[in-house]
């Protein structure tokens, strides 16, 4: 954690901050009447939330990404490459735009990729049901080359799949799957976790970046009923991103205490055979900042945060959230999907559908908030910052629980939550996935 002179903290405060802390430290018997709000509001700005301190850094899209298309493209397509996509919206989108980028590197035609849906989402949108295929074709042009349709002599043909994922370490696309590109002409793959795009050269890189942020927008259909779903939401709001469904818990193999009922039943369903950590190791495991936060830790950040409590915050999440009332009994103008849109068009969407209406509605809200670090975040994140919108923070897992660890509460644990916080959002931390972004000094 970066010490940053305190922005919006005069010198006398800061002094008066420690010798509380001392005092804090000595006297443990009168905690809440040393820090009671009234006591130093005088002397600081404590009204003042974080999206108004000073930002010192911020990320803005790289030059060589928006001079991308200078470079001219091949005169010869070495083959068509359908990139294969599995998961969650985000997740395929992410293997998408890894693929636009291999394509380029690859001197290929891309044709239109595979959406997969994993059969829990259970539904099997395709990528012309979400994503605007006109669009797209038309923001790639002089990236890479796109083809709407294969040509009649593979039209009728499955392509050659190449597995890229069982790959150990560094996998490099033109010394492994340019030769099945060259030889079968149209192959189709994942795109692999572990390959190395800081080593493309700019022009892939450029067409991975205008593939993943310029060239991606939802269909005509599907913006139209996210655009009436933002203009339903209060405004201005903070789009929030809590993630603590069932799933989610059990996925991170924490302990919880203090749970209902319910919610520890729901836990232990989703948990299968994925057993939790107990004793030491669950308390190591806490502290590495692997939990995910509460409903209720969350308004605590929020407040640490000094986000008033009667802001208008639209939940980025699906409806399975647990313990939501440790959110919204601070909290009391929060709004979800559910209760904005009518209950016939509620019912017949699908998880992609959903999923694409949180995203729209999250690059589109006054400020965003996430409790973790996922794909739809950091896609949202990059939107973000590609459209100028800095109000965005990752709240932090670890500085939660490593203040608690070290025994801070009250008062003084939300002054440590708000100086971490301060200092990632003043240098623009996470806030941008840095491949196609560069750091711009304020
Ligand atoms: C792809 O095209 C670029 C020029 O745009 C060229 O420099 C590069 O060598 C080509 N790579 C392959 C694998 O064909
Ligand atoms: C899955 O979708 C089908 C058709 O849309 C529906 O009939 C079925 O009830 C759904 N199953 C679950 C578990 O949601």
């Amino acid at each position: 954690m970066i010490q940053l002179p305190a922005v919006s903290v005069k010198p006398l405060f800061s002094v008066l901050v420690v010798t509380l802390s001392v005092l804090l430290a000595i006297s443990v018997l009168a905690p809440r009447s040393i820090f009671s709000q009234t006591s130093f509001s005088s002397l600081s700005r404590e009204n003042v939330d974080i999206w108004s301190v000073r930002r010192m850094l911020e990320w803005r899209p790289c030059k060589w990404w928006l001079q991308g298309h200078l470079i001219p493209l091949s005169e010869k397509s070495n083959g068509y490459i359908r990139i294969d996509c599995y998961g969650g919206l985000n997740q395929m989108r992410r293997d998408l735009c890894d693929g636009i980028g291999i394509a380029r590197l690859l001197n290929a035609t891309l044709v239109m990729p595979k959406f997969e849906v994993a059969a829990y989402w259970n539904e099997s949108s395709g990528f012309a049901d979400v994503f605007d295929v006109d669009y797209f074709i038309q923001q790639m042009t002089g990236f890479v080359r796109v083809a709407k349709e294969l040509p009649p002599e593979f039209a009728s043909k499955e392509p050659f799949p190449v597995d890229s994922s069982k790959r150990k370490g560094q996998f490099d696309y033109l010394e492994s799957v340019l030769p099945s590109l060259l030889e079968h002409q149209y192959i189709s793959f994942t795109p692999a976790m572990s390959q190395r795009r800081d080593r493309y050269p700019e022009y892939a890189k450029a067409a991975f970046c205008q593939g993943c942020y310029s060239a991606l927008h939802l269909t005509k259909s599907l913006e139209k009923k996210a655009s009436e779903l933002l203009l339903a939401i209060p405004k201005p709001f903070l789009a929030l991103h809590l993630r603590f469904e069932p799933d989610m818990v059990a996925y991170s193999q924490c302990e919880y205490t203090g749970l209902s009922p319910s919610s520890m039943e729901a836990i232990k369903a989703a948990r299968g055979d994925k057993k939790p950590w107990t004793g030491d190791l669950a308390k190591i495991w806490r502290r590495r900042g692997k939990c995910p936060l509460t409903p209720k830790e969350t308004a605590f950040i929020l407040k640490a945060l000094r986000i008033p409590t009667n802001t208008h915050i639209y939940l980025a999440a699906g409806d399975g959230i647990m313990e939501i009332e440790g959110l919204t009994s601070v909290y009391t103008n929060v709004v979800t999907k559910s209760a904005l849109l009518s209950g016939e068009d509620f019912g017949n969407m699908h998880g992609n559908t959903k999923a694409a209406l949180d995203y729209y509605v999250s690059i589109n809200s006054d400020a965003y908030m996430a409790t973790y670090f996922g794909n739809m975040d950091k896609m949202v994140a990059a939107m973000r910052a590609f459209k100028g919108l800095h109000k965005t923070l990752f709240l932090s897992r670890r500085a939660f629980s490593e203040l608690t660890y070290m025994g801070f509460r009250g008062k003084r644990l939300a002054r440590a939550l708000w100086e971490a916080h301060r200092d990632d959002f003043v240098m623009g931390r996470g806030s941008a996935l840095p491949d196609c972004f560069c750091e711009f000094k304020l």
